[in-house]
C-alpha cells in the first residue's frame, strides 16, 4: 500500500486544482467499479453495487489539499500569494512550493524584527528564481502546493497532503478488498474540500445516500503540550462522535464500534472540536442522511510533514470493509 500512498501524497492537487489527482486515482480503482462518473464540480465517483437487499451508502475522501495562489508579481519577480484553505504562516518558512507546471519556489518572508513572531501571510513570499515580472514564469491565478517527498520512518508515514490523500488510499484500498456487500457504495473522490467541503455537497446532493461516511485525517492530543484530545497515533482508527461541524449519527456511531469489537479492530472514539469534513455536507444534503466520519489519527496537521500510522491506516481499511459488508441496523 506504501506505493500507492507514496503517489497520492507526492502529487500535485490544491482545491479547485485536481484534475491529476483524478487522473491518478481513476486507472487505480476501474477494475473494481461497476460505473465511474465525474460531474460537474470534478469529483469522481465509482458505484461499486450491491446485491439489492442493502442501503445506498456514500464514502467520501477528499483528492484536494491546502495550498497557495498568486495574487501579484512584483517588478522584481517575487510572488505574493492567498491561502488555499486552512494554511498557517507558523508552517511556511524555509519550506518549498510546486506549481502545476512543475516550477519550484521557497517560500521567504520580510525582515523579522522579533524572531519569536511569525508574519502574517500578506508579508510572505515565494521565489522562483525570477529577476523581474517579464521573466517569471508564474503569474496571478497559479496555484501551488507544498513540496515534500513521503517517508517513512518505523511504522509512521510522513508527508504533506496525508490529509486527505491518506483517505483517498483507504477509500481505493476497501475497493479492492471488498467482496459482495448489501449496500450499493459511492465512493467518491472529492474536490474542495479544504475550502469549505464543496465537492462533497454537489456530490451528495446528486447521489442522495441514506448513509455517508467521510474518509478524513483526525488531530492528536498525544504530543509534548498539545490540546487536550483523547485521540493518539497508532491506537486505531477513530470514531468520530462530534466536530465542529457536526453530530454523528449515533446509530451509525454504534454500528462502527459494534464492527469493530466483532472483528478485534482498536478504535478510538472522536470528539474535535474545531474543523469538520465531508460528513457535515452529507448530513444535510437532499433531505439528510445518517453521516458519520472515520478518521485516521495524524500530527501536525496542515503542515508539510503530516504524520500518520500504518497500522491505523490497515485497521481504517479492516474496518471499513467490516462495515460495508454487512446489514446497517441504524
Ligand atoms: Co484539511
Ligand atoms: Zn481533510
Amino acid at each position: 500500500m506504501n506505493d500507492l500512498i507514496k503517489k497520492l501524497v507526492e502529487a500535485y492537487g490544491p482545491s479547485g486544482f485536481e484534475d491529476g489527482m483524478r487522473d491518478l486515482i481513476r486507472p487505480e480503482i476501474e477494475a473494481y467499479a461497476d460505473e465511474i462518473s465525474v460531474d460537474a464540480m470534478g469529483n469522481l465517483i465509482a458505484l461499486k453495487k450491491g446485491d439489492g437487499s442493502g442501503l445506498k451508502v456514500m464514502i467520501a475522501a477528499h483528492m484536494d489539499e491546502i495550498g497557495v495562489m498568486v495574487t501579484h508579481v512584483t517588478k522584481k519577480g517575487f510572488l505574493r500569494f492567498t491561502n488555499i484553505g486552512g494554511v498557517y504562516p507558523h508552517t511556511l518558512l524555509g519550506g518549498r512550493v510546486q506549481f502545476s507546471d512543475g516550477t519550484i519556489g521557497v517560500i521567504g518572508c520580510e525582515r523579522l524584527t522579533n524572531r519569536s513572531k511569525v508574519h502574517p501571510l500578506s508579508k510572505h513570499y515565494i521565489d522562483v528564481g525570477a529577476t523581474s515580472r517579464e521573466d517569471c514564469p508564474i503569474g496571478v491565478g497559479d496555484a501551488a502546493g507544498f513540496l515534500r517527498p513521503f517517508t517513512t520512518q518505523g511504522s509512521r508515514l510522513i508527508s504533506k497532503a496525508m490529509d486527505d490523500r491518506i483517505g483517498c488510499a483507504i477509500g481505493i484500498e476497501t475497493m479492492k478488498r471488498l467482496g459482495s456487500s448489501p449496500h450499493d457504495v459511492y465512493f467518491v473522490f472529492s474536490v474542495q474540500e479544504e475550502v469549505g467541503t464543496r465537492g462533497a455537497i454537489v456530490s451528495a446532493n446528486g447521489i442522495d445516500p441514506d448513509v455517508g461516511i467521510a474518509l478524513d485525517v483526525t488531530m492528536t492530543g498525544d504530543t509534548p503540550e498539545s490540546m487536550a484530545m483523547a485521540v493518539s497515533l497508532g491506537k486505531g482508527p477513530a470514531i468520530k462522535v462530534k466536530d465542529a461541524g457536526m453530530i454523528a449519527h449515533v446509530g451509525l456511531v454504534r454500528e462502527m464500534k459494534t464492527r469493530a469489537k466483532e472483528a478485534g479492530i482498536p478504535y478510538q472514539l472522536e470528539v474535535l472540536t474545531g474543523g469538520s469534513t465531508d460528513a457535515r455536507s452529507i448530513q444535510i444534503a437532499n433531505g439528510g442522511s445518517a453521516a458519520g466520519c472515520l478518521s485516521i489519527p495524524c500530527r501536525y496537521v496542515h503542515s508539510p510533514s503530516e504524520m500518520v500510522d500504518m497500522d491505523d491506516v490497515e485497521n481504517s481499511v479492516k474496518l471499513l470493509v467490516e462495515i460495508l459488508s454487512k446489514p446497517l441496523d441504524l
